[in-house]
């Protein structure tokens, strides 16, 4: 059994198996050497040689126990015919949401459009580097999507003033999201994922009235549905004000913490496996920091199936030794 099965599904405290958000990315010389010569980042995640290589890339470096897979959440509104771009500086940038259009496509043609995404996923699981390790598939949670989907844009700290306003258009959009996640989860389990990660970044923009109908149920669903395949499921709810109801209620097979929560916190109030919780910019600093901080999410953790993370993904200005030396202080605890 990989190391990650064996913290999330047998519970097990005596290994604490690391991956990092973003492994695969622009701290990597090799990986902005492979963007330079491709810079339209939609066509490079649809490109499965390439996206593969750039899976495997931070495995060639490190003893990391997962590789997920380099793609993006957009892409999911990109396979309904939602325009997707990526502008250098920016973020993501989309276009006009065509929903009756989105309502009637159907399963094949959206997964079609992002066929090379299962290809990759295929070759990466079945790539000699991966035995005993995870190929982790995710998608964005549905609130996560629809404020992409709505906002046109990250929402930073606010959302549009009238975001909330055409109430028939945000039900019929988590229709379709609940309907095509499925079938993108579905397709990434059957080509090699065996592990599902829910990136809910945006969990943090709503209050406590809101989360039944914006995030638990639609979560829920999704949790379930995963669980239905017999693959464990993560959950990150990014800045949510309250992670032990929200594991209470959606059940997640594992959650993983961001960095503002103080993880004594989160083992006194979470039952479940937990992962992550480390500022990315302690990787910033120098090893001695570094080294202490990680041993301290290990030490609170020790007792508790813990997986090793990041509280958000890497930073881009990471220096690549600072992570070779946070996984093998993580290895050698
Ligand atoms: O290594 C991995 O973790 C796998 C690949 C991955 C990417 N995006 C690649 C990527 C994953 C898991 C994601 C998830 C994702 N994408 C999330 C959820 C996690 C989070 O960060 O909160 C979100 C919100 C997105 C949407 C997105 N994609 C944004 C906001 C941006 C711009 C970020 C920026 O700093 O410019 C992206 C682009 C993106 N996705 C990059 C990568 C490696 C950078 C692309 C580049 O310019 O080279």
């Amino acid at each position: 059994m990989t190391p990650i099965h064996q913290v999330i599904i047998n519970k097990n405290t005596k290994i604490n198996p690391i991956w990092i958000m973003r492994q695969a990315g622009r701290y990597l010389p090799e990986f902005r050497e492979i963007r330079k010569l491709n810079p339209n980042f939609i066509k490079l995640c649809l490109n499965k040689i390439l996206s593969t290589e750039i899976t495997l890339q931070p495995l060639k470096r490190f003893d990391l126990d997962a590789a997920v897979i380099f793609s993006d959440i957009l892409m999911l509104p990109y396979g309904l015919n939602q325009k997707v771009e990526f502008q250098k500086g920016f973020g993501p940038i989309l276009g006009e949401i065509n929903i009756r259009e989105m309502a009637t496509l159907d399963e094949t043609a959206f997964v079609e459009k992002i066929y090379p995404i299962y290809k990759a996923i295929k070759k990466v699981s079945t790539d000699n580097l991966m035995k005993n390790k995870n190929t982790i598939g995710f998608v964005g949670a549905p609130w996560t999507l629809l404020v992409y989907m709505i906002n046109q844009q990250s929402p930073k700290k606010n959302l549009k003033q009238d975001f909330f306003k055409d109430k028939e258009l945000i039900k019929n959009i988590l229709l379709v999201l609940e309907k095509f996640l499925k079938i993108h989860i579905k397709n990434q389990i059957e080509n090699g994922a065996n592990v599902i990660q829910i990136f809910d970044s945006w969990a943090g923009l709503l209050g406590e009235k809101d989360l039944p109908y914006y995030i638990y149920s639609p979560t829920v669903s999704l949790v379930n549905f995963v669980k239905s395949l017999k693959i464990p499921v993560i959950c990150f709810p990014r800045e949510i004000k309250n992670y032990k109801k929200y594991c209470e209620i959606v059940k997640p097979d594992a959650v993983s913490i961001d960095y503002n929560i103080d993880p004594r916190n989160a083992l006194k109030d979470i039952q479940i496996p937990i992962q992550g919780g480390l500022d990315p910019k302690i990787l910033l600093t120098d090893k001695e920091t570094l080294k202490k901080e990680a041993i301290k999410y290990l030490d609170i953790f020790k007792d508790h199936p813990y997986i090793f993370n990041l509280g958000h993904g890497i930073l881009p200005e990471t220096n690549p030794e600072m992570v070779e030396f946070l996984v093998s202080t993580v290895k050698n605890y």
